[in-house]
């Protein structure tokens, strides 16, 4: 059988929550296309769709809301770790070990009932936002601010994270971001997510793969990436002398390209504008300005579109969420499509388990002692 590197455009399983249309450049949530669900919906919303196959009636979503609320808050010995852990850590570290935590503290952690692991799935998308934001304040000296039920997943977000009540603009475009990194078919850590699931291990175990993958800046870890690229260059001026600089050294550019879409990402589209109202209403249009002059030049010498990561980098920087809460911010929205996935995965489970093509040594070594070697 012949090798698939990276197991390139490899249908693993069927699945009914996401589609992504490389060609088109389309991004669906079962069955409804992400820009209706950035314009019109909420992630709340989207949350529903993405567990439960539809759009909520007003009382399914009102009590998702309910749910979401009641469940933001951590277990106390969650917080008190979280305080002795080194200021300097990696918000990605914390939320990995601490997503993983989470299930130490959680009684129904080994229920492996439908019913256990949808409360698991409510539990873990509140908790994510709190752990990030509760470890921001703690690093930065700041008390933990307990989270508010009345409020949306953005706006508690927003307002755990600074203390103060969430300014509106700022909590629609979180919103819509949200909306945004949701769900996305069988990327890295939705697969590794799943496959973990597929061992039949829990949901924590399965969410924390998830987590891990994501750190990487290949995947989620590129918004972060984006943004360090933005503030060494700094200067408008000085733009397409650096990115010719990293053609030259055959580096990759940060937020451009895809394994799937040939064509723009649709979610960039959403971000490119929001990048652009946000910087300029911030009063900093300089980072739209350089990332808009970045993407005509990689287009024209590469050929590669801005994929999710590039404009939300701006986006996120103007709006004051500090750099490396970034991709913790991915994940806060990509709970809700990993624990969908997870749930679909022990819906219909079989393990997954591919092979690989040996390229080691003939199989005719002779084994020979320690002393004699
Ligand atoms: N900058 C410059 N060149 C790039 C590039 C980028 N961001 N992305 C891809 N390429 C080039 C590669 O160098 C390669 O060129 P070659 O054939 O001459 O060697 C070709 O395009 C194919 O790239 P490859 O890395 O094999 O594609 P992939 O499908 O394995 O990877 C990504 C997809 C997303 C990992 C890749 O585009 C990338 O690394 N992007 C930057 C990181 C990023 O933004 N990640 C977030 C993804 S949402």
């Amino acid at each position: 059988m012949p090798v698939i590197s990276g197991l390139e455009d490899v249908i693993a399983a069927e699945s009914s929550i996401c589609k992504v249309d490389g060609e088109k450049g389309r991004l669906i949530y079962r069955g409804y296309d992400i820009d209706d669900l950035a314009e019109h919906s909420t992630y709340e919303e989207v949350v529903y769709l993405l567990w439960f196959g539809q759009l909520p009636v007003r009382n399914e979503l009102d009590r998702l809301y309910k749910e979401l609320g009641a469940s933001r808050k951590l277990p106390q010995p969650v917080i008190n770790a979280m305080k002795n852990f080194p200021k300097e850590a990696v918000p990605m570290e914390v939320l990995r070990t601490v997503a993983s935590m989470l299930s130490m503290y959680d009684p129904e952690a080994e229920d492996m009932s439908p019913e256990a692991n949808q409360r698991k799935a409510i539990r873990l998308t509140a908790q994510t936002a709190t752990i990030v934001t509760a470890f921001h304040r703690i690093r930065s000296g700041n008390d933990v601010v307990a989270p508010r039920a009345d409020l949306s997943h953005a706006g508690n977000f927003a307002y755990m994270l600074n203390g103060t009540p969430p300014n509106e603009t700022i909590t629609k475009a979180l919103d819509i971001a949200l909306i945004l990194h949701a769900d996305h078919e069988w990327n890295a850590s939705t697969f590794a997510a799943r496959v973990t699931a597929a061992t039949l291990s829990d949901i924590y175990s399965a969410v924390t793969s998830g987590i891990g993958a994501l750190k990487g800046p290949l995947h989620g870890g590129a918004n972060e990436a984006v943004m360090r690229m933005l503030l060494e260059i700094n200067d408008p001026s000085k733009v397409d002398d650096y990115v010719r600089n990293l053609f030259a050294q055959k580096k990759k550019i940060m937020g451009f390209g895809h394994r799937v879409y040939h064509t723009e990402d649709p979610r960039a589209t959403h971000l490119r504008r929001m990048s652009k109202e946000a910087c300029e209403r911030a009063g900093q249009a300089k980072w739209y300005q350089m990332s808009a002059r970045i993407e005509e030049i990689v287009k024209a010498d590469k050929k590669l579109n801005p994929n999710v990561d590039f404009y939300s980098a701006s986006t996120y920087y103007v709006s004051g969420m500090p750099i490396d809460l970034f991709t913790p911010f991915f994940a806060v929205s990509r709970m809700s499509g990993w624990t969908a996935h997870v749930l679909e995965q022990y819906s219909n489970n079989r393990l997954i388990r591919p092979r690989a093509e040996y390229t080691g040594p003939a199989p005719d070594l002779k084994w020979v002692p320690l002393t004699a070697r």
